[in-house]
């Protein structure tokens, strides 16, 4: 039996549904994060990765959604280790919490307009397969603005922008998109950070350039600090992909993943290459609780 975070309980997951008039189902009004927790057989532990960016996160989208949070992050973390604990998993998991606007109402306003809270779990494996890298094309879509539906929050309603350019991006053959600002300049893929290795330094668009800042984003960057790996973040141009000596992609989902062409052209020789590696290696020690100075991102669920 699988159990679902709501209404301030634990219920059975195929109980916790919601109105069809809610605010949030009509108009894509929630916030949610999605959080990744590794199974560590070793230890017979369950590590919830870097739980509390991510409701920090939470609470910077709510804020711009006229949201009023009804938890602290201290209790947002304790839920979420009550709820992983109860559902008793021993394998990989995501964890999707939302915070909705859960008024039955017609009509975009959020104001006058309850909030609620539910986070489901669900046992995952790989979004893409860390070893295959990635084929990609620059995508015909333009990510939306800061002034239109700002990436920088995690609304729902926004994924209607990922959601048109991953689908076309699989139609015509490839794995995923980078996708373009409206000035042209590259933000990100449809649901993950890009970096670039340019003249042996690790490269990704900086947090001003209509991305989602992700908790991966800000992980591969500590990490490379820590390899002695130099970085930069600056606005980067459509071309600059198609020179880069290596390219990846990252995000709680796709966790690191090297790319291996981006519109038909190889990145560097096609294979992965050794910034990638070796921060892909890190990584994957990390979020399983097995490099001591990481523990601190992993929040161990079973006592
Ligand atoms: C649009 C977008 N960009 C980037 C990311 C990566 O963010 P994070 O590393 O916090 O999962 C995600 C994943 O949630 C995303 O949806």
């Amino acid at each position: 039996m699988e159990y679902v975070f709501m209404n301030g309980e634990y219920v059975e997951a195929d109980k916790a549904v919601i109105p069809v008039r809610t605010h949030a189902f009509l108009y894509g009004t929630s916030v949610f994060e999605g959080i990744r927790a590794y199974y560590n057989k070793e230890e017979d532990q369950l590590y919830a990765f870097r739980v509390k960016e991510h409701y920090q996160r939470l609470l910077a989208s709510a804020k711009v959604m006229w949201m009023k949070s009804p938890y602290t992050l201290e209790e947002y973390s304790n839920i979420t280790k009550s709820l992983l604990k109860k559902n008793e998993y021993k394998t990989d998991v995501y964890i999707r919490p939302t915070l909705y606007k859960s008024a039955i109402k017609v009509g975009p306003t959020l104001t006058d307009n309850e909030d609620s809270f539910l986070i489901f779990t669900t046992p995952f494996g790989d979004y893409f397969d860390a070893n295959a890298g990635l084929k990609l094309c620059v995508s015909s879509w333009r990510r939306t603005s800061d002034n239109a539906i700002p990436p920088r929050a995690k609304v729902s309603g926004a994924y209607a922008n990922s959601a048109l350019i991953k689908t076309d991006a699989h139609e015509m053959g490839f794995d995923d998109a980078v996708v373009l600002s409206e000035s042209g300049q590259v933000t990100e893929g449809s649901a993950m950070n890009i970096f670039l290795v340019i003249n042996g330094v690790l490269t990704t668009t900086s947090i001003t350039d209509d991305i989602l800042i992700g908790v991966t984003r800000n992980t591969v960057i500590e990490l490379a600090h820590e390899l002695g790996i130099p970085v930069c973040e600056r606005p980067i141009d459509r071309t600059e992909l198609y020179n880069a000596e290596e390219v990846f992609c990252c995000g709680t989902g796709a966790q690191i993943v090297p790319v291996e062409s981006i519109d038909h052209r190889p990145v560097g020789d096609g294979k992965i290459g050794k910034i990638t590696k070796q921060i892909q290696s890190l990584y994957y020690d990390v979020v399983k609780g097995k490099v001591e100075k990481y523990k601190k991102w992993c929040l161990s669920v079973y006592d």
